[in-house]
């Protein structure tokens, strides 16, 4: 029989989510809220919807669907380029940050070599390095938060990439631009920082590093950014990377040629252009989070301050219980560990919906 090499028999499959109607059929439920992978409640902006329909049925547009896309992301990269003040050779478009992640992991692991990344973390991280037959060296958090000291203490001969998620999925949290610097300072050459900036976008805090800083100075960093989160464009994954000319042009050697959709491309194009969308999406985060504070404050309930559109929650009870039981109120939430679940900041109406199961299981 066919076997695949053992580092990936060794894999933990990513167990997906069943599709929601599927599970309210098999639960009797209705109107449930998915507040499950960190989506945004708003949906995409109005202005990519309507400019995208015009185009599919515009016999005379760029976006027919029986041909394929451009492989180089011409005018997204263009755009991008713009507005991030670096050449388009510095950017990369992948299938969602995530098909991103795995194309560093392929263009710079091997059997033998070394990841470090924080625990818990994205869980694609330990998944991409694996898969290249390399080890994750995984760290654990301290007060939720990357401990970019001990990441930088477990630093060998033997790494190849650390893998930071800033801020972290699934805690939130937020490392500040001191302990970048510090964490930069430390790094040796020849390792590659994958700085992953998903949620950049939700950042509050003052405080957050300049990211860019570090490729203007000619360091070995990748910045991955996303249009999955707040731009809204999840289902048409499209992410995109930030880097030095010479570390692109090795992904891109790895890259499949249409690795992202001409629908995704002119979505992200639009998206960029309506600042207002943004707005809209980073109020109804911020209201949520102030509501749902409160709310957890009243009943007591443990939850970690976020810079992200998500709250990690530590519990006294098994999560996977509460899971279930907020399952078949109708209220979808992701159980992260033993003792943690994760929740998405959603619409008032549904925020409201996971506070009053939530108290109806606290009784
Ligand atoms: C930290 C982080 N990075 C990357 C991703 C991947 O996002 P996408 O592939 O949709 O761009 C996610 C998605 O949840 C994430 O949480």
């Amino acid at each position: 029989m066919v076997k695949p090499p053992r580092y990936v028999s060794a894999i933990q499959p990513y167990v997906p989510g069943k599709p929601v109607e599927e599970l309210e059929r098999e639960l009797g439920i209705r109107d449930s809220v998915k507040l499950a992978s960190n989506e945004n409640p708003l949906g995409p902006s109005p202005l990519v919807l309507k400019e995208i329909i015009n185009d599919l049925t515009n016999t005379k547009s760029s976006l027919s669907l029986n041909r394929y896309p451009d492989g180089n992301g011409y005018y997204l990269k263009q755009a991008l380029s713009r507005r991030l003040s670096v050449s388009e050779d510095e950017i990369i478009l992948g299938n969602g940050s995530n098909e991103l992640i795995d194309i560093a992991a392929r263009t710079f692991l091997q059997p033998g070599d070394e990841a470090v990344m924080a625990h818990p973390s994205f869980v694609v991280y330990p998944m991409a390095t694996q898969a290249q037959g390399a080890t994750a060296i995984q760290i654990p958090l301290k007060k939720y938060t990357h401990n970019l000291d001990a990441m930088a203490d477990a630093i060998t001969s033997s790494t190849k990439i650390v893998f930071i998620a800033n801020p972290n999925n699934p805690t939130g949290t937020m490392n500040t631009k001191a302990e970048f610097e510090r964490f930069m300072k430390r790094v040796p050459e020849g390792i590659l920082v994958v700085c992953d900036e998903a949620y950049c976008e939700y950042v509050t805090k003052p405080d957050y590093p300049d990211s860019m800083k570090y490729l203007a100075q000619g360091k070995d960093i990748l910045i991955l950014r996303t249009f999955s989160k707040m731009y809204g464009l999840a289902g048409l994954r499209i992410g995109y990377g930030i880097g030095r000319k010479d570390i692109i042009g090795e992904m891109n050697k790895l890259r499949p040629p249409f690795n992202t959709s001409s629908i995704a491309q002119k979505a992200a194009l639009w998206a960029l252009q309506d600042e207002n969308h943004l707005q809209r999406t980073r109020e109804i985060n911020e209201q949520g989070k102030t509501y749902l504070y409160k709310e957890l404050d009243s009943i007591g309930m443990k939850y970690v301050p976020t810079e992200a559109n998500f709250i990690f929650m530590p519990l006294e009870h098994d999560a996977h219980t509460l899971y279930t039981i907020l399952l078949k109120q109708g209220v979808i939430v992701r159980p992260m560990g033993q003792h943690e679940i994760r929740v998405t900041i959603g619409l008032p109406e549904e925020n409201k919906r996971f506070i009053d199961a939530l108290k109806k299981v606290m009784g």
